[in-house]
């Protein structure tokens, strides 16, 4: 059947990493080896300098590239490749988390000399509350960096995640030699290149072949010996089923900005990656397979053209096949819509498409119906679950300057919301707007688009919140008790859920402690699983 071939062919997938690891290099040189584009240099770096956190029209021409190069699709030995880029700064974490939840796996890429970093960390918290399976890429091997070993270790601790390296490097720096690959016995000789693209690949007996000798000079030879011993004593043999349930990570290693070690890394990409999963809605799960389309919005962009208020949702399709103007009934709103000219995203290139399959992420023009975390479906009334808000962590006070323009205030945050830029919280008592974020850059965003776009005046005060959790008990007595004792600190999100804002990790914990019934949640996840 046509359907089943076409969701067995793709390979949806997302990059992760801290800023500056490589990220949009490695995206880069995987859209020359897919042949995507044809030159390096042909994917702008969408990520927002570090030095640019002022100027707001320089965010959002980066923001407009990044929606060009939101989704990038190539074919890749009989697979159809989709990359879903994820934004590089950490004031858009946020996004990230909300794009993880349309991929079925990532590619996480590591700086050798930096390991582990913080924002690392967080986007694999993310990952594993979904057991999205994680291929590790290694990056910069071309500079002197940690011990190999050291590396695994660090990604095993502060990740939670079990490694098992496919290749092993010879050498680092100026004395990087190649990569072994261990089960395919084949040397990668490394040269600094970084404008052609392939590698010279030399097929060995195995590892005691005495062409390595030669290659790498006896020193590197043995030492490499010595080492995959040791790894073959250490790690179990790699077994893509617990690759598959996202309890252990094959690793690579490379230099993407030399294009060296990509090839062998999309090679093993395309070979053990998950074909599209299904996912968990609030009546069952639905299986790529199921006949039905389904599908669900994870992303919404605005069009910042004052004269084009239309968005785009960005919906992943989860089964069946989605076809151009066919109805399909928005499940919130409980209506059907039509759209007319769905498009794909190839490299910098939108196209109109007639129809999409499971695992593929197509734009729909919007006029306001979509919020983040919205389904359609052409079958079952369902709702996907699991497209989680977090716990922002900088808040601030929106202040209407201008009772005049109310309604748009009104309007325009409501709109910002539903795109999911910030998250809003009503104080109670009271009706203070309190929006919480996870990065500063939003703010001057949100007043930005309030002021341009829908013609309100406003003002932000910040307020020393230390974090926002959601608060949940059996225990009405205990929880009555508690919104007595914290009347200040209490509020509502946008669909009326209660939320606790505390102050600082110590007032928190201690409400913690002292009310033993209440579940503080750091996710909003917990609402849509019941
Ligand atoms: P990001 O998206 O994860 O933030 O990282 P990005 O690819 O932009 O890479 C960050 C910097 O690291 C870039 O240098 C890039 O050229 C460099 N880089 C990427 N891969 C490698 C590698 O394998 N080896 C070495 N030595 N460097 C690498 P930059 O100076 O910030 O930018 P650019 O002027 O080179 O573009």
């Amino acid at each position: 059947m046509k359907e089943v071939a076409e969701i067995e062919k793709r390979r949806t997938f997302g990059i992760i990493s801290h800023p500056d690891a490589g990220k949009t290099t490695l995206t880069e040189k995987l859209l020359l080896f897919g042949g995507a584009i044809q030159t390096a240099g042909a994917v702008k770096n969408n990520k927002i300098k570090k030095t640019a956190t002022s100027d707001f029209m320089e965010i959002e021409k980066q923001r407009g590239i990044s929606v060009a190069t939101s989704v990038m699709a190539f074919d890749y030995k009989n697979k159809k490749v989709n990359i879903l880029d994820t934004p590089g700064h950490k004031d858009f974490a946020e996004d990230t988390y909300r794009t993880l939840t349309a991929v079925d796996s990532v590619i996480l890429v590591i700086d050798c000399a930096n390991g582990v970093e913080s924002q690392t960390e967080k986007l694999m918290e993310v990952c594993r509350m979904r057991d999205t399976p994680v291929i590790v890429f290694i990056n910069k091997m071309d500079r002197y960096g940690k011990d190999p070993f050291d590396l695994l270790d660090e990604i095993e601790e502060k990740l939670s995640i079990k490694v098992r390296p496919l290749a092993w490097p010879i050498g680092m720096g100026d004395e990087f030699k190649g990569v072994y690959n261990i089960y395919e016995n084949t040397l990668s000789i490394f040269q600094a290149n970084k404008t052609k693209i392939g590698e010279e690949l030399l097929k060995l007996e195995n590892v005691n072949d005495p062409q390595l000798d030669e290659i790498v000079g006896e020193k590197f030879a043995q030492e490499l010996r010595d080492e995959l011993e040791l790894i073959s004593g250490v790690y179990d043999d790699f077994d893509r089923e617990t690759y598959l349930s996202g309890e252990v990570a094959p690793v690579f290693f490379g230099s993407a900005v030399n294009n060296f070690g990509v090839k062998e890394l999309l090679d093993a990409f395309v070979e053990i990656s998950p074909a599209p999963r299904g996912r968990k809605t609030d009546i069952g799960f639905v299986e790529p397979n199921d006949s039905k389309f389904s599908g669900f919005v994870f992303k919404i962009h605005a069009n910042l053209d004052p004269n084009h208020r239309d968005r785009i949702a960005f919906l992943r399709i989860v089964s069946g096949k989605f076809e151009r103007n066919t109805f399909y009934k928005h499940i919130r709103l409980g209506k059907k819509l039509k759209f007319p000219n769905p498009t794909s995203f190839m490299a910098n290139d939108k196209s109109v498409i007639d129809e999409a399959f499971p695992g593929d992420v197509i734009g729909l023009y919007d006029t306001g119906n979509f919020k983040i975390g919205d389904s359609l479906s052409a079958g079952k009334d369902l709702n996907f679950v699991g497209i989680p808000s977090f716990s922002p962590e900088i808040f601030q006070e929106l202040r209407n300057d201008d009772p005049m323009k109310s309604k748009q205030l009104d309007k325009g945050i409501r709109q910002l919301m539903d795109e999911g830029v910030a998250q809003l919280f009503i104080q109670e008592p009271g009706s203070r707007k309190i929006v919480g974020t996870v990065g500063q850059l939003q703010f001057d965003v949100i007043l930005y688009r309030l002021t341009h776009e829908y013609g309100a005046k406003c003002s932000f005060t910040p307020l020393g919140y230390h974090k926002a959790c959601w608060i949940t008990s059996d225990n009405q007595q205990q929880l009555d008790e508690f919104l007595r004792a914290k009347t200040g600190n209490i509020a509502k999100d946008k669909d009326g859920n209660l939320v606790f804002l505390a102050e600082t990790v110590f007032l928190l914990q201690m409400a913690e402690r002292d009310y033993p019934d209440i579940t503080f949640h750091k996710t909003s996840e917990f609402k849509v699983g019941k």
